[in-house]
């Protein structure tokens, strides 16, 4: 029997609630689709911090190493700093594991509503390709003279040629693979103009490899924009970490709600195990009510399958997905009134039901 490890972080928040809930599902598709997940799961996030003083131990990603694939839930707590919780956790694990490719589908899933005006169900399918390992979250800069009127703060986006090419080629595979293989390189060259217009460049490079794909380039201030207005238009998107921070969160927004988008923090060359989770993070505000939407952690979830070399199972999970939701069983961010064991036990029952 094919045999997977995944190594469970539900971290903090509303992570303790969504990730118990993704193992649920997968394990119902594992089951119909005859192969195993093997999951261990580890206590990490900001309670581990007020215990040991860290958000995981010094031999973490040692400790991850070995698995197929890490599922991880959201990290931030109310009373610790951000930049603490994120970069003891989520952020090491991206940057030690080189998961330099952040995924970031989005659709209108049935049963949701985008707030703009004419979009029709299946106008909206994307794919936002995040520059996940260098850019403006390389933590490059620092503080002089602090407290005096003098006081200086930077922060370097740093872009390198192996780190542009890399994405780029990801990206056009991404696009390759898609029915329109339609590229939309965005950046902001017309202001930036080294790191953006390096970027510019490399995207020229890497597209004579992929003769198959239009590409186009666009500035991220007129791609806010056009998401708005011409959502029709758009199908794979490449941008820097932070420049595509922004737009998935509009993406999300369009899209219905940020409570169903997933991630992949992907190291496509499979030198590590690569990260999925959902977008929404901790949201102390519900946690500890089970209310949360598990809808992105499905999603994810999905994405982890076909990572893992299972895509029928991964098409499975998301039918069951798109059943449940066509169906109104959702949460109360996107208009039901079911809870969170509801709408994970209609989705174990679509996939029970799907090859009964
Ligand atoms: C995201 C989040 C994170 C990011 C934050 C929490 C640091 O906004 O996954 O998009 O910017 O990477
Ligand atoms: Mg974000």
């Amino acid at each position: 029997m094919r045999r997977y490890r995944i190594a469970a972080i539900p971290g903090d928040g509303i992570g303790q609630e969504v990730i118990p809930a993704g193992l649920e599902v997968l394990q119902a598709v594992a089951a119909r689709q005859g192969f195993a997940l093997d999951v261990e799961e580890f206590p990490w996030g900001s309670d581990y911090y007020r215990a040991t003083g860290k958000m995981m131990p010094e031999d973490g990603l040692e400790t991850l190493k070995p698995f197929d694939s890490i599922f991880f839930g959201a990290v931030g707590d109310a009373h610790l700093p951000d930049d603490i919780t994120l970069w003891g956790l989520r952020l090491k694990i991206c940057q030690g594991f080189d998961q330099y490719a952040n995924i970031r589908p989005t659709r209108v899933l049935p049963g949701l509503t985008s707030p703009l005006r004419q979009v029709e169900p299946g106008d909206i399918d994307w794919v936002i390709v995040r520059e996940n390992s260098e850019g403006e979250y390389a933590g490059h800069g620092g503080r002089a003279h602090r407290g005096h009127p003098e006081e200086v703060a930077t922060e370097t986006a740093i872009f390198t040629r192996a780190g542009v090419t890399r994405i780029m080629r990801t990206a056009f595979r991404i696009a390759q693979s898609r029915p329109r293989k339609l590229l939309t390189v965005v950046t902001k060259s017309n202001a930036q103009k080294h790191g953006m217009v390096f970027w510019d460049e490399i995207a020229a490079e890497v597209a004579r490899e992929f003769p198959d794909v239009s590409w186009e380039k666009e500035l991220v201030d007129a791609m806010a924009a056009r998401m708005v207005r011409r959502p029709q238009s758009i199908d794979t998107v490449v941008a820097t970490n932070l420049h595509a921070d922004i737009l998935s969160d509009l993406a999300g927004a369009v899209a219905g709600s940020l409570g169903v988008a997933p991630t992949a923090n992907l190291e496509p060359d499979r030198r590590f195990p690569s990260m999925f989770e959902p977008i929404h993070g901790s949201a102390f505000d519900i946690a500890g009510k089970g209310v949360a939407n598990p809808v992105a952690t499905f999603w994810t979830a999905a994405m982890m399958l076909e990572h893992l070399g299972e895509p029928a199972a991964a098409a499975s999970l998301m039918v069951a997905v798109e059943q449940v939701c066509a169906a109104g069983i959702m949460t109360a961010d996107v208009g039901g009134t079911a809870d969170t064991a509801a709408v994970t036990a209609a989705v174990v029952a679509a996939i029970q039901g799907a090859n009964a």
